[in-house]
Parts: C-alpha cells; structure tokens; sequence
C-alpha cells in the first residue's frame, strides 16, 4: 500500500507521518524491562519456552519494540508510518527484529502465528474493531495481546504535593493544546480504554505499574515535546508552542529547584503505566 493510501486511510490527521515529527521520537525512553516482564510472566503461564515471535504494532521509532527482542526468535516492529520505521531501522537495529511500514488493521503475519502481540500507547490510534479482529486471527492459541502505556513522566521527589503540582501542570499543558488533540484518541487513552469490549476469553485489567529511572527534567521536556497535540501546535500556531513548552519548562525547573536539582541533574524518575492483558483460548 502506498504511504498516500496508508495516511488517507489509516492516518487522516497525518500526525506521525513527518520526518520531523519521527526525529523527536528519540526522546521516548524504550519500555521498562520490569514491565516487559510482567507481561512475559503472563503469557509463560500457558505458553512454554522457546516463544517464538512477537509483533509490536503501532511501534513508533521501536522503543516498544527492541525490548521484546531478548525473550523471543523473532519480534517484528509495524506502525503505518514510514518516517517512524526508517527511524526505528536507523536507530533500534537487532538481528531478530524487522520492521515494516503497515496499518494495525491489516497486519501482514500468518493466522495463528505470534505469541505475543504488543501495543504501546498506540491502540487508541487504530481503527479498534478491525485491529482487534486481526489481533484475534494472527494469535496462536494461548497467545497475549497486551495494550499499555504511560501518559505522564513525572520526577520522584517522594512528596504527595509536588506530584500534584506536577499533575496539574501536565493537566493544563494538555488543556492549552487542547485544540490540536485529536480528542477522541485522548479520550480513549486517558480512559484506559475502559469502553472497549476486548474479544478475548481472559481479559486483565492490571492495577498501574511504576516504573522509575534515572533521569534529568530536561528529559520529561523533550518527552513532551512529542505529543502529538504538541506537534501539531508547532506546525499550525509556533508561537503558542514555543510559550506553552515555555511555561511547562519553567515551572518544572522551578520545582526541581526547590529540591536543589538542577535541569541536567540526574534524578529518579517515574512513569505509570496503564496495563490491559488479555489471553485467547480458543474455548
Ligand atoms: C504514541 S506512538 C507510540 C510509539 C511506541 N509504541 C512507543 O511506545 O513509544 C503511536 C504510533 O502509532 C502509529 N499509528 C497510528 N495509527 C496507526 C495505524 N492505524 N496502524 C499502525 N500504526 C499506527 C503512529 O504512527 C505512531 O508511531
């Protein structure tokens, strides 16, 4: 399929397609192990080992993708977006990892053949019904799909006022950007995908994981520099997004200062994941 086809049809709003837009993307930190891990423990509980291949779809520039790698024979890497892929084959190249440019809809994989099928922050994008029903199809038995993802990328400074400081300063980041989100997919995502009717015989819908690192708050503005609300402001209003960043980066820093830290200072930080694990059957 062509990448004109590919955008019309899967990607209206052509957020993603840019090679500017993909570039940023090296700021997002690859998924953490520990939840990589989770998800295996899940999946081993009816699957012996060797696994053999997992697809990561709606992978970006592979920062969910890489991490799949150690764990399995093969592990390939979709997202609609061919900027994303020639990034991820740049930057996340692994002997048992391919990548391809493909619509979550329309998955080019054989029925009955990944054991373990992965959407990070990315499931609200797809066309939901269709990709659940290939999902479904390309699953062996007992296979997992696992949809998560993180919103926010918070500093750990172990107290309960400053996280809702931080809170609110990520809420109105989001409010000023409002008018670039594509709101449904927002929405979606910030309800952790509660409306959705998963079509799996098991289906868990795990308490948030924490997942802390280290890190520098000149980290967490860059990460949000690659939201695609954000993105899209850059391209249609520059100087609402450089005065929005503007803010975010300002106020943040003047956190870290009142706990001596400054911007390239390393520091703990944290991201909670949300995490939804669902088993096919076949009964
Ligand atoms: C927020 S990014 C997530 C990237 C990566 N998985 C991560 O964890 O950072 C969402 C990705 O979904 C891709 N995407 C959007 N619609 C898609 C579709 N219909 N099929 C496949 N990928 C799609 C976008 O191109 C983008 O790379």
């Amino acid at each position: 399929m062509s990448e004109k086809k590919l955008e019309g049809e899967y990607c209206p709003e052509k957020i993603y397609f840019s090679d500017k837009h993909a570039e940023v993307y090296c700021y997002r930190k690859d998924t953490p192990t520990e939840l990589i891990e989770k998800i295996l423990a899940y999946l081993k509980e009816k699957i012996p080992e060797p696994l053999e291949m997992a697809a990561d779809v709606g992978c970006g520039s592979g920062q969910s993708t890489v991490i799949l790698a150690p764990y399995f024979e093969q592990v390939h890497g979709m997202d609609v977006s061919a900027a994303q892929i020639r990034q991820a084959e740049a930057t996340r190249s692994l002997p048992n990892v391919c990548y391809g440019v493909c619509p979550a809809e329309e998955l080019p994989l054989k029925d009955g053949s990944v054991h373990l099928l992965t959407a990070a922050t990315s499931m609200h994008w797809f066309k939901v019904d269709l990709f659940l029903t290939e999902v479904r199809r390309v699953l062996c038995d007992n296979g997992v799909l696992a949809v998560y993802g993180y919103m926010s990328m918070k500093p750990d400074f172990g107290d309960p006022e400053v996280e809702a400081q931080l809170d609110r300063l990520y809420n109105e980041y989001f409010k000023t950007l409002e008018p670039y989100h594509v709101s449904a997919s927002l929405e979606m995502f910030k309800n952790k995908y509660k409306d959705v009717d998963f079509p799996f015989e098991e289906v868990v819908r795990c308490p948030d994981v924490r997942c802390r690192f280290e890190g520098r708050l000149v980290d967490i503005v860059n990460y949000v520099s690659t939201f695609s609300g954000f993105q899209k402001c850059v391209k249609e209003n520059s100087t609402l997004a450089t005065e929005c960043i503007g803010d975010f980066q300002k106020r943040l820093y003047e956190i870290g200062a009142t706990f001596k830290r400054s911007p390239e200072d390393t520091v703990t930080l944290y991201r909670d994941y949300q995490l939804i694990l669902c088993r096919k059957t076949n009964k």
